[in-house]
């Protein structure tokens, strides 16, 4: 990881983003260390925006673009209304030692505010790692991964504080921890999701049957490369399944299946996140290229599955992970590669009355990413972390507001 330069990159990009807006942005990111007076230009127009509304504006770092997008987005979009200011800065030098990890693929937060990554160790999903037409893991053989699949970190140092999961995972996908400090866990190989009650070698709960793949959405006993896993404080459990299925299944504390949404809407359902507060779950609907969210029923189960608000443009494109955090009504989004540029991290503001703004995109400057795939929110909202496929590593930022 680079060091002190290595500071995030923003563009504050407004509601109904164009194409031409993205095409300015990569060009301004391209040229934009040629401006030696960004930081000035940017000051002044932060001034000027501080009387407007529904705008959140991040700055990343000190190399900044040039002006140039934020004059498109005067000429185009000439009524915002508020700002919300902040910096995010990539936390240089960390984790401080390199990590023995193998594809990081989900990650999150504990209790005591430490970073948690599920990784693949020394295995990768393959080309002939399912049976195309079954959805069978056809590596059943292999085994489970010998190596521990799970690290937690210091959240000041990055340094590996403790590693599980050994002998327990076939093809690791998604994490959550609840607020009971249990883990679920989801393994597309097995088609379940597993819940640890802490630090454990054996699951306390299991969803799915092992290496059996639902053959429908309609299926109540199985998942088909189930994705991710979200747990309300309530004790429900959310599923988005999955690679191969198109739906959110809705669980008791127990395990008891109480319903599902969204059958066929989604285009892999791969990352979810609960807004407990505005009784929502976000979906990262990757392949739809949108983050679709519908009422989660925690507090009014008749409106469970009911529409509640997309966020698509061309620059939120297909979103692997998402994050909430509650203390600042944020949503953070990461998505993939894409032909319009590089990964970035979206933050959506949910209180903005203007539903579809994609409010302000930004990525670690320089390194940038390369194939991210989970993001996780700090509960005070001050530290996002990001974890990628490719290279095997995970990322800090810092979140500061005035
Ligand atoms: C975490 O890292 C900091 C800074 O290196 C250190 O002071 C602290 O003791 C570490 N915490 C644990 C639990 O190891």
């Amino acid at each position: 990881m680079a060091a002190c330069t290595c500071v995030a990159r923003v563009l504050a990009v407004v509601v109904l983003v164009t194409a031409q807006m993205v095409v300015g942005r990569n060009k301004a990111a391209d040229s934009a260390t040629e401006n030696s007076n960004d930081n000035e230009q940017l000051r002044e127009l932060l001034g000027t925006l501080e009387n407007y509304q529904y705008m959140l504006c991040y700055v990343v770092g000190q190399d900044t673009d040039s002006d140039a997008l934020y004059e498109d987005y005067f000429d185009n979009y000439p009524e915002p209304e508020l700002v919300k200011q902040g910096h995010i800065k990539s936390v240089a030098n960390w984790p401080k030692q390199p990590l023995d990890i193998g594809q990081v693929v989900g990650l999150a937060i504990d209790g005591s505010g430490r970073p948690v990554l599920f990784h693949r160790a020394g295995r990768e999903w393959e080309a002939n790692s399912f049976d195309e037409n079954t959805n069978k893991f056809q590596k059943k053989g292999d085994g489970a991964i010998k190596d521990p699949t799970v690290s937690i970190l210091n959240q000041t140092d990055g340094r590996l504080l403790k590693a599980w999961g050994e002998n327990m995972f076939y093809l690791p996908h998604g994490l959550a921890i609840d607020s009971e400090g249990n883990y679920w866990m989801t393994d597309v190989a097995l088609h379940q999701v597993l819940k640890f009650e802490g630090v454990a070698t054996e699951p306390s709960l299991t969803l799915g049957q092992a290496f059996e793949p639902a053959t429908s959405n309609d299926d109540k006993t199985r998942f088909c490369k189930p994705t991710d896993v979200a747990v309300a404080s309530s004790g429900e459990v959310f599923v988005s399944d999955g690679y191969c299925n198109s739906r959110i299944v809705k669980f008791d504390k127990d395990g008891k299946y109480l319903g599902q949404m969204g059958d066929g809407e989604f285009n892999i359902p791969h990352g979810i996140a609960l807004a407990e507060d505005h009784d929502i779950l976000c979906v990262a609907d990757r392949e739809n290229l949108r983050v679709l969210c519908l009422n989660a029923g925690l507090k009014h189960p008749e409106r469970f599955g009911e529409f509640d608000r997309v966020y698509s443009s061309e620059v939120v494109g297909p979103i692997y992970g998402i994050a909430y955090s509650p203390k600042d009504h944020l949503l953070y989004a990461v998505n993939g590669p894409t032909t319009e540029g590089q990964p970035r991290v979206i933050t959506i503001d949910l209180t903005a009355s203007e539903r579809s703004s994609a409010i302000a995109v930004w990525w670690p400057d320089q390194e940038g990413f390369l194939s991210p795939h989970d993001i996780a929110v700090s509960p005070d909202g001050k530290t996002v972390y990001v974890g990628e496929v490719e290279p095997h590593r995970v990322w800090k930022f810092d979140v500061e507001r005035p």
